[in-house]
């Protein structure tokens, strides 16, 4: 490590701000054949984790060179069965080190000072979400650190055409008050893995654009629910951080030119154009997507359009994304892209205290509820 000893420290915006953004900007996360995902952070490094109840981002540095980053939020979840499954859970993030320090251990020793952090702050289990041919990370954290591999939900991403959605008129649509959100996903899906205790904050959220129930015209939404209904909620994302593809594979170039050509040339052919991924764009975090009775599959693809529609109306937004289960048969309603999903994002756990390792070897062996809910405040 040359003659300078790593140090490992909590961010501080003044001295930190334009390092971290810099190295941020010199780290690719992503595998090459989908196109790298380069995130812009606004001026504001901490900006995905500044909404969660307790955060912390830490460098490493040697010398003068800001080497490496790591960030980490903290809450209160459902981990199993309510009401007395609830933890405290430590999410990782944001992990990067500069491509020329890499493989001398900064990476490990980031993430052991993270852990040290969380249990400090009496956290049980940590938590991280990577893509699964991200190698050097998954190696890194099952191999090294003594993370199991626990959830694989699916990031389903659509983008936003240059065309509105056609809404079928069969369904109604309410946007739901504050209060009534909190209250309805307290009642349903509170037993959901990972339903944030604090739910009733994000909601307030200014980045939070509203919860929708849909359902069947013809019935009412009252004190008892349609006979089938769906709901979801929106985070504005793009307020916070904008995203931009670095180097997208071959086949997504050619089907964004050639949407966009026979746009121009057929109008009324009805294909979607692509919007310019290749620019800085905001996106939509679709989250808490649930759904009761025989129709509430269509009922989320209705809502889903809706979304889409709010999006279209909006400045910069060129993307809807979600986040559900895997085994949610939800997801086959939501419409996306496949070149721009990822149908198995890798969740991997690690128990922090002894109570909690036994407690894991049983979480591992229960299969998931089918539901999971995504934070948006940890996109
Ligand atoms: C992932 C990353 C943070 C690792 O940082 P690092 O400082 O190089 O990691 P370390 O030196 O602490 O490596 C610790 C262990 O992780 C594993 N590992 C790290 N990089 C690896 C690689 N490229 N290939 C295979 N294993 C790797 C090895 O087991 C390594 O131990 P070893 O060197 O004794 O074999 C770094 O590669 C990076 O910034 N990548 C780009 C951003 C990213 O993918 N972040 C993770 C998002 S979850």
């Amino acid at each position: 490590m040359g003659h300078y000893d790593l140090v490992i420290r909590s961010y501080n915006p003044h001295k930190d701000r334009a390092r971290v953004e810099d190295l941020q900007r010199r780290c690719e996360v992503g595998p090459a054949e989908r196109g790298l995902l380069f995130t812009d952070t606004l001026g504001d490094p901490i900006c995905r984790i500044k909404n969660s109840p307790v955060y912390n981002m830490l460098v490493a540095e040697l010398g003068n060179h800001l080497v490496g980053v790591i960030q980490g939020s903290i809450k209160l979840v459902t981990v199993h069965k309510p009401p007395k499954d609830l933890a405290w859970v430590g999410y990782i993030l944001g992990l990067r080190v500069a491509p020329l320090y890499r493989r001398r251990g900064i990476g490990w020793k980031l993430v052991i000072k993270l852990e040290e952090w969380f249990s400090v702050n009496g956290v049980g289990y940590a938590y991280m979400a990577t893509e699964k041919d991200n190698e050097a990370s998954f190696k890194l954290f099952v191999d090294k650190l003594g993370y199991v591999k626990f959830r694989t939900p699916a990031i389903l991403v659509n983008p936003v055409s240059h065309r509105m959605s056609k809404i079928s008129s069969s369904f109604e649509f309410e946007k739901l008050k504050v209060e009534e959100a909190e209250s309805l996903y307290r009642k349903f899906m509170s037993s959901t893995e990972f339903f944030p205790s604090d739910i009733g904050n994000i909601l307030k959220n200014e980045l939070s654009l509203g919860t929708w129930v849909a359902y069947r015209r013809g019935e009412s939404w009252g004190a008892t629910c349609p006979s089938s209904w769906a709901m979801l909620s929106v985070w504005n994302s793009g307020e916070l951080f904008k995203l931009r593809l670095g180097n997208a594979a071959s086949s997504c170039l050619m089907y964004t030119k050639s949407s966009q050509l026979m746009e121009k040339v057929l109008p009324c052919f009805k294909l979607p154009a692509i919007p310019d991924f290749w620019q800085p764009f905001g996106f939509y975090f679709v989250y808490g997507v649930y759904g009761e009775g025989p129709l509430s599959g269509k009922l989320v693809r209705t809502l889903c359009r809706l979304v889409h529609n709010m999006a279209w109306k909006s400045k910069d937004c060129k993307a809807v994304a979600t986040e559900v289960g895997g085994s949610d048969t939800l997801r086959h309603y939501i419409p996306h892209w496949k070149l721009l999903s990822c149908p198995e994002d890798l969740w991997c756990i690690k128990a922090l205290k002894n109570k909690e390792r036994n407690n894991l070897l049983e979480m591992i062996k229960t299969p998931p509820t089918i539901s999971l809910f995504v934070d948006p405040r940890e996109v």
